[in-house]
């Protein structure tokens, strides 16, 4: 595939190339057992079902600009400000700019995630012991490149609004590289991040209603992520029953650090620093303000239920995400009952009442997150 970088993405102030030690023990599998069906009958619907980046109309005409203009001419900016209570009363300008830069982050954040889900996948192939496994890995990692190519192709040819990495998010890629244990590379990257992603895709989706390429380009990924969540999920089944009370608190302290990054990296200092505004005051607003404190919430819909049908969902870990809010989402169905992403009714509930065009209070959210 060719295209052309019409707006290439920052680069980091410390440079374009970051050097981490990732530590794997390899493990290979002389015995090519093949036991676990679940993951071998994952690995051939992974191969049916892949698509190419040639696959989506890149023809189409891509103006987010337009869209939201259109969108706050029609009467968004009066429930943006009632909806979101920022901390001044935003003009039309402002909403529009705001809207542009917070889609343009996250779809960034989206391309940084999948660049460290390729890295991570491939470390999977080399450190999980079964055979299995490794053949469904590999068809992540191919997943991986792929969404990588759709996104930066997006943001840097059509979007034409980019953002480096966000520093929370690249402190979690960073330790889920580092750590030399299998089963905390799938925590951190097939549960965690990848759970968050499958959850963040939904909301992009739902607020790009309108246009076209960017909806048939999250549902293809959304697909593919929807089975690396699932892969995730099928190869720790059972594994933290058997752990040691001490191996169990690392992964509860693992799990609670990336919750703490995952939630911050949804503050955007990053947009506001950008726009020229207060951060502090901006920031703070983030952290408080119900419809914020909500969106981060529903972040969180598809972890807690995977967390919970893992045993994860400890009593440590369960008062964590009780201070947090998160705890609402533990009876929704984990990735085995439901591989196909349902985002909450809640969540498509704000959303439409957010584009909605009348009025109306968020409800229904606490803000504790
Ligand atoms: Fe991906
Ligand atoms: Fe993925």
């Amino acid at each position: 595939m060719h295209y052309e970088q019409r707006n290439p993405l920052p680069i980091p102030a410390e440079g374009a190339f970051e050097s981490v030690r990732a530590t794997v023990e390899t493990i290979l599998d002389w015995q090519y057992e093949l036991r676990k069906q679940n993951l071998l009958a994952l690995y051939e619907k992974g191969k049916t079902l892949t698509w190419n980046a040639n696959d989506l109309d890149w023809s189409i005409d891509v103006d987010p600009e337009r869209l939201v203009r259109q969108r706050v001419a029609g009467g968004a900016a009066t429930i943006m400000n009632s909806v979101m209570n920022p901390p001044i009363h935003l003009s039309d300008e402002e909403l529009v700019r705001m809207q542009l830069n917070m889609n343009a982050f996250m779809l960034s954040q989206f391309l940084h995630g999948e660049q460290g889900a390729l890295i991570a996948t491939a470390k999977i192939v080399q450190g999980v012991p079964w055979e299995e496994a490794k053949f469904y890995a590999a068809n992540q990692v191919a997943d991986e490149a792929r969404h990588v190519e759709v996104y930066h192709r997006y943001l840097t040819e059509k979007l034409g609004l980019s953002y480096g990495v966000n520093r929370e998010l690249r402190q979690l890629l960073d330790a889920i590289i580092e750590d030399p244990r299998w089963d905390m590379t799938f925590l951190g990257m097939q549960i965690m991040v990848e759970g968050l992603a499958l959850a963040a895709f939904g909301v992009t989706r739902l607020q790009m209603a309108d246009e076209p390429l960017i909806q048939d380009l999250i549902g293809r990924v959304m697909q593919d992520e929807s089975r690396h969540v699932a892969f995730g999920v099928l190869s720790l089944a059972d594994l933290y029953k058997e752990m040691t009370a001490a191996e169990l608190r690392e992964r509860e302290d693992f799990v609670i650090e990336a919750t703490h990054l995952l939630r911050d990296r949804l503050l955007m200092e990053a947009v506001f620093e950008r726009l020229g505004w207060d951060v502090r005051i901006w920031v703070d607003w983030a952290k408080t303000t119900p419809f914020m404190a909500g969106f981060r919430q529903m972040m969180f819909s598809k972890i807690v239920p995977n967390l919970k049908r893992l045993g994860l969902l400890t009593p440590r870990v369960r008062e964590e995400y009780g201070k947090l809010g998160l705890l609402q989402f533990e009876n929704m169905k984990d990735s085995v009952e439901d591989p196909e992403v349902t985002p909450p009714q809640e969540l498509v509930e704000l959303l439409m009442r957010f584009m909605a065009n009348s009025a109306a209070s968020p409800g229904g959210v606490s803000s504790a997150a």
